[in-house]
């Protein structure tokens, strides 16, 4: 339900949008591209006003203009946008006021009022050759075909009726030098609706086919399309089967007119079209090979060739032609040949055979060729009309398209100009009578006084063409038809005998003298409602005659050929009883067209040419507004503005006006009529320059709608404003609610939701805190379905924290994390691992330098390690290769030494043995001995072999005694040595000397040897201070500060 609301709320929506958008596009046009309505033009009796407005919107493109419900069309001589399938839709049940003008309008207007009035229409499309009648009426055919409603069967017919017309303008079209696709038969197309309004069935009538044309054209012109088609498309077999080649240069009736060649046809597509429109209209194959076969005898015929025998007789030599007629039309060679070159004369009981002259024989080569096209013509419409036909028999509401050639004038007009201007002018008086009788029906209906509108009614024009006795039309077939040498003259003379006087004929011989010199003598000049033509009698007794030669029909009838067959049937009355003229045939199928029309409701359409030269753009002002005169549009317009300019039904225009009353806006709750009274009042139209009818208000001048107008657009846009304001607020609140909502509804989802998740998680939650605790309770028992839970959490948490604080360093290893009971082997294995690995990482993370270095300072843990004070304090403290470098020490000295290779050497103080002075020295050490130097001097050589070994302290102080194994007096005793580096030193020399026990580390005091055989002694102990100094005694005391054991 609110689905189709909220569609229904859419469609009323764009609906409005659209008729706002036409009502400003049409206002804003107005004062841009003229008038729309002629009715509404102040100055309506000004021809020169209404080709402006004409002009005006001819150059916008704007090609349609009504005069009240008549469409005035200009040929744009271009394609307008304004023919799609999506301007169909537009105009699809709209009220015609309600969009610019457009042929569509008019054609949705006369199918809905058809629907609703249940009655038959008509639409009569005309103008003058190239003036786009024809265009006209496809245009409404396609409208049709879209706008209806379609079924399977309907869009056969559909496509039947679309399709019949390539085929009916192939035959009957043919290039003129006003139309590259003039139409050359006058056609009546009736579209049958059933009561759906679905087109059902159709129904063609055709008028008057310019025959001639098949055998003669002027220059600049060419035959029937369908020959160029047939030559330039037909397919290589067919035309083989034909006889014919592709050249239309090669065919007589071809190429009279010179170009049968024209850049504006595509005779080869158009072949194309052709041949898919017979086969959808039901052409079967035979019918269509017998029809080409036709055409293509007609060729063929017009190739023949006579010559004159010894007595000038006609007679034919080369038989090529005449054997594909004979062919093609299934008639013997012989027959044919008889029928061309004799004539068939019946004297009392006998048959005599007559020979032609040459000229003779041309004429009814000739005559024969216009039959034979011209019936064939008459099949191919019949033979549409079948398959158009209605199958369904019920009641069917009838629209007819109207598409007459129009009012010609040439230089030299013949007996064809002569039928087409008299059917123009049946046409007009029909015109009169039905508008006049409309309108004043109109009125009269309306209960409104009918004032006579002066107009011109040219029935004294039909009269005198087609009165009894009196009339043209008489007068030229009694001249065909009476014995004697009848002429074309002689039929000149008897109509200025009979008729010369009449006010609206003139003649050579009757014309005052200025007029004569307009004329020729040949001549007789006819006062059309649309103006003057001068006509030439020549050719006119032969052309109404239209004489068949007996015998000519006789052969015919012989054929083999089913269309020709059909075409000149046995039963066709003989030549003893003479057939009507071709006026004659013409003027009973105008009365019976007019008939036809006149039991339906007229609607026109008036085409005008804008050039002369099919030019876009390009409007001829004289040759408009001679048209505008021809067809009638200024008495159109005069009497359809004589009473009353504009008139409307009460409720449309209270619809559409109701707005400026508050009386009537928004609702009116009495009838129109009243709602429409009480808003004119408020308007302030005055008593003349309304009347009120029974069912419509008449508006006498443009002006007074126009105001209203106006003030209706004024007050549109303030109700539009105010709509859409409140529609817009509606629309809004509409949303809001309905966000609201779904915002109240997600609202109380997602809070249920959450409420749910809340519940889920507090029970698991319960469940683990539970299992937690009856884990903790149960954590010394064994593994069971209590506990493990809780004991495998135990594990994991203390293997996460374990990860986290695992000890940095090798030395680190103290502080490894206090694991749960649970965890005590497991933390053992892993500290035992992971120190493990920590070393191994830190060993493989040492340079060989640093290797070295620290199995030195192993060596000296051995050596000092818990013996020594300050050994704790040299352990930070890294060795050195040496401590005096090469370069330091003396030349002299080294060039001395040097072959036993130094190993290290150090600076320290010795004391002298005697009163113990402290002296700087070098102490040096090679592989073979120890050396104390003194700058350039070596004071003293101690050879490791009376190495006896080394005292040291065990307080803080760097002293140590080298003690010296002395074999001879001579030699110097220990040293007394201080040196700042003493455990690196001496760490160096238990290396070098690879003797470790010679170390010793003393408490208190050493005894030592000054010289062999006399001792000394030094004395440790721990002070204040550091200090060294000679003791009372006479020993060296050495005092030291305690350092702070690590
Ligand atoms: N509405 C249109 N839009 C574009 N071109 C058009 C239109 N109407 C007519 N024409 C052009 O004008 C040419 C002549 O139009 P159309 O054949 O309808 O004339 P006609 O009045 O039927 O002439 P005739 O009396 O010779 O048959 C068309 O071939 C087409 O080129
Ligand atoms: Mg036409």
């Amino acid at each position: 339900m609110a689905h189709m609301a909220l569609e229904e709320k859419e469609s009323l929506e764009v609906r409005c949008n659209q008729i706002l958008r036409n009502m400003e596009a049409s206002l804003t046009a107005r004062d841009r591209v003229g008038i729309q309505d002629f009715v509404l033009l102040d100055a309506y009796t000004s021809e020169s006003a209404v080709l402006d407005n004409l002009r005006k919107r001819f150059h916008e493109n704007l090609i349609y203009t009504y005069i009240g419900t008549l469409l005035v069309s200009v040929n744009p001589y271009k394609d307008l946008d304004i023919f799609s399938s999506k301007q169909m839709d537009t105009y699809m049940g709209v009220n015609f006021f309600e969009l610019p003008p457009h042929i569509y309008a008019l054609a949705d207007n006369v199918f809905r009022t058809m629907q609703s009035e249940f009655n038959n229409h008509f639409i009569l499309i005309s103008g003058e050759s190239g003036a786009g009648k024809t265009e006209a009426s496809k245009k409404i055919l396609q409208f049709y075909a879209v706008s209806c409603p379609s079924t399977r069967l309907l869009n056969n017919i559909r496509d039947r009726l679309l399709l019949s017309n390539p085929v009916l303008e192939a035959f009957g079209n043919a290039k003129t030098l006003k139309n590259d696709n003039s139409s050359r038969f006058g056609k009546y197309m009736d579209i049958q609706f059933d009561h759906q309004g679905g087109a059902v069935g159709g129904h063609i009538l055709s008028y008057l086919l310019e025959k001639s044309r098949v055998v003669h054209q002027n220059h600049g012109e060419r035959n029937f399309h369908i020959f160029y088609q047939l030559v330039e498309g037909g397919e290589e077999e067919l035309l083989r089967w034909l006889g014919l080649e592709r050249n239309c240069k090669n065919y007589r009736y071809l190429v009279q007119g010179d170009c049968a060649k024209v850049s504006s046809i595509n005779d080869k597509s158009e072949w194309r079209t052709v041949k898919k429109a017979l086969s959808v209209i039901e052409f079967s194959k035979s019918d269509i090979e017998h029809l080409f076969g036709i055409i293509a005898s007609v060729l063929h015929l017009g190739n023949i060739e006579f010559e004159a025998d010894a007595q000038g007789y006609a007679f034919l030599n080369s038989n090529q032609e005449m054997h594909w007629v004979s062919k093609l039309l299934g008639i013997p060679n012989q027959v044919l040949q008889q029928g061309l070159t004799h004539r068939k004369i019946e004297a009392k009981a006998e048959e005599v055979f007559s020979p032609f002259s040459v000229e003779h024989a041309v004429y009814a080569r000739d005559a024969l060729a216009k039959a034979i096209y011209g019936r064939t013509f008459t099949w191919l419409v019949n033979k549409i009309n079948e398959s158009l036909a209605n199958q369904d028999t019920s009641r069917n509401t009838v629209i007819g398209l109207l598409d007459i050639y129009g009012f010609e004038v040439f230089n030299v007009n013949s007996f064809e100009q002569f039928c087409i201007n008299y059917c123009n002018e049946k046409l007009q008086q029909l015109f009169i009578q039905l508008t006049l009788k409309s309108e004043q029906e109109e009125y009269e209906m309306e209960g409104i006084e009918w004032e006579p509108v002066p107009y011109f009614n040219n029935k004294i024009i039909c009269d005198l063409v087609e009165e009894k006795f009196r009339g043209i039309i008489s007068l030229l077939d009694e001249e065909c038809l009476r014995p004697g040498e009848a002429t074309d003259l002689t039929f000149l003379e008897k109509i200025e005998e009979k008729i010369g006087g009449h006010p609206h004929f003139v003649t050579h011989k009757l014309a005052d003298q200025k007029t004569r010199k307009t004329l020729e003598r040949g001549d007789f000049r006819l006062l059309h409602y649309a103006g003057e033509v001068t006509y030439c009698v020549v050719g006119f007794l032969d052309k109404n005659n239209d004489l068949l030669y007996r015998n000519g029909k006789e052969v015919m009838r012989q054929s083999k050929n089913a269309i020709i067959k059909h075409c000149f049937p046995s039963s066709e009355p003989d030549s003893k009883k003479r057939p009507e003229t071709v006026i004659t045939q013409f003027k009973s199928s105008l009365v019976g067209l007019t008939d036809i029309l006149m039991s339906k409701e007229p609607w026109y359409v008036r085409c005008i040419k804008p050039n002369e030269s099919k030019q876009p753009g390009n409007f001829d002002d004289v040759l408009v507004r001679h048209q505008v005169k021809y067809l009638g549009l200024m008495e159109h317009l005069r009497v359809r503005r004589a009473g009353f300019a504009y008139r409307r039904k009460y409720e449309i225009f209270l619809q559409r006006y109701k707005p400026l009353c508050p009386d009537t806006w928004p609702n009116w709750r009495g009838t129109a009529a009243e709602g429409v009274q009480r808003l004119i009042k408020h308007l302030g139209y005055k008593s003349d320059e309304y009347k009120m009818g029974r069912t419509k208000i008449f508006i006498r001048h443009p002006r007074t709608l126009f105001t209203t107008e106006d003030a209706f657009q004024v007050c549109k846009h303030k109700l539009a404003t105010r709509i859409q304001a409140k529609y817009k607020g509606y629309r809004v609140k509409g949303d809001f609610l309905k966000q609201k909502e779904a915002a109240t509804r997600i609202e109380t989802c997602w809070r249920g939701l959450m409420a749910r998740k809340e519940r889920e998680k507090r029970a698991w939650a319960v469940k683990v805190i539970k299992k937690f605790i009856k884990g903790f309770m149960t954590r010394y028992q064994p593994a069971c379905i209590d506990n493990s839970e809780y004991l495998a959490y135990v594990r994991q948490n203390y293997l996460t924290r374990l990860s986290d604080n695992l000890p940095k360093t090798v030395l680190d290893k103290d502080s490894w994390l206090t694991p749960p009971p649970i965890m005590q082997e497991a933390s053992q294995i892993l500290k035992k691992v992971y120190i493990r690995h920590m070393v191994r990482k830190y060993i493989r993370g040492l340079t060989p330098q640093r290797k070295t270095q620290l199995l030195l300072k192993v060596q000296t843990s051995s050596l000092f390690r818990g013996k020594k004070e300050n050994y704790p304090s040299s352990v930070g403290r890294p060795f050195a290769d040496t401590r005096i470098c090469s370069e330091d020490i003396n030349i002299k000295v080294l060039q001395m030494i040097q072959p036993e290779q130094i190993k290290y050497s150090v600076p320290v103080v010795k004391y002298d043995r005697n009163g113990f002075r402290p002296r700087p020295r070098q102490l040096i050490f090679t592989h073979k001995a120890a050396y104390l130097v003194k700058e350039a001097k070596i004071r003293q050589r101690i050879d490791y072999s009376f190495f006896k070994g080394v005292s040291v302290s065990n307080l803080s102080d760097n002293f140590f005694i080298l003690h010296v194994r002395c074999e001879d007096l001579k030699q110097k005793g220990d040293l007394v040595l201080q040196c700042d580096f003493l455990f690196e030193a001496l760490t160096k020399l238990s290396v070098i000397t690879n003797k470790q026990n010679y170390i010793n580390v003393v408490q208190g005091s050493v005894r030592f040897d000054i010289q062999p055989g006399r001792e000394g002694f030094v004395d440790f102990k721990s002070g204040q201070e550091s200090a060294v100094y000679r003791a009372k005694n006479g020993h060296l005391m050495v005092e030291s500060t305690r350092t702070k054991s690590r």
